[in-house]
């Protein structure tokens, strides 16, 4: 059994996004893990202002909602960072959760190349919903995740479903005509096979 944080990086209530994640979250529990699912349209998680506090051993400065987040970070043997497409790359409120890591970095006597101190690492995974379907659609966002989570702070790769064509968000969401739920599911329930 495997504690799973995901952390929705916005999109609609009932949007893509979310039914994406509630797939994943359904083959996940049916599979025996214990899940919990944040959502960053219901907190308030800021990026970080670098001020340097928390390099002087101080708590961060930003008295928003990603300190009450810290026990279920460290608690997580896997975090899956769910977001919708947005601009060719992560959502803004992703990208501001993954900035707050630097007030929960650890000083590292010998960083590898390239690392500067050492961070919680845990498993992780993407999730991810946009409207269109090319071969560069999320391009960014697949880069980015490789090279800040797992290159950088050194997250373990378990994998990433990136659902493409699920219409705009002028209209009604239409993950459910592709075969994506499924596959969100399968991913859930044979995640630790
Ligand atoms: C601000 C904004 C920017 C977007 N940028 C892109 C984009 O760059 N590429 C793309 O294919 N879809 C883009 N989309 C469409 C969404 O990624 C897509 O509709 C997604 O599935 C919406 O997720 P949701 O239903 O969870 O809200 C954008 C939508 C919004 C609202």
């Amino acid at each position: 059994m495997k504690n799973i944080l995901v952390i929705l990086g916005g999109g609609r209530p009932r949007g893509n996004t979310r039914q994406l994640v509630d797939a994943f979250v359904k083959g996940a529990v049916d599979a025996g893990h214990q899940t919990e699912v944040v959502s960053l349209n219901e907190k308030q998680v800021n990026g970080c202002i670098g001020c340097n506090a928390c390099r002087f051993g101080k708590p961060c400065v930003q008295k928003d909602d990603f300190n009450s987040l810290i026990p279920a970070i460290k608690n997580a043997d896997l975090i899956v960072f769910a977001s919708p497409l947005y601009f060719w790359t992560l959502s803004s409120k992703i990208k501001a959760f993954i900035e707050r890591f630097y007030c929960i970095a650890e000083e590292d006597d010998a960083p590898p190349l390239g690392r500067y101190e050492k961070y919680p690492v845990r498993d992780c995974a993407l999730l991810m919903t946009s409207a269109d379907d090319y071969f560069w659609t999320f391009e960014q966002a697949v880069s980015y995740y490789n090279f800040a989570l797992v290159n950088y702070i050194g997250f373990h790769d378990r994998g990433m479903l990136l659902a493409g064509g699920c219409g705009d968000t002028n209209g009604k969401p239409q993950i459910d005509k592709t075969d994506y739920l499924e596959k969100a599911y399968k991913f859930g329930k044979t995640i630790y096979e």
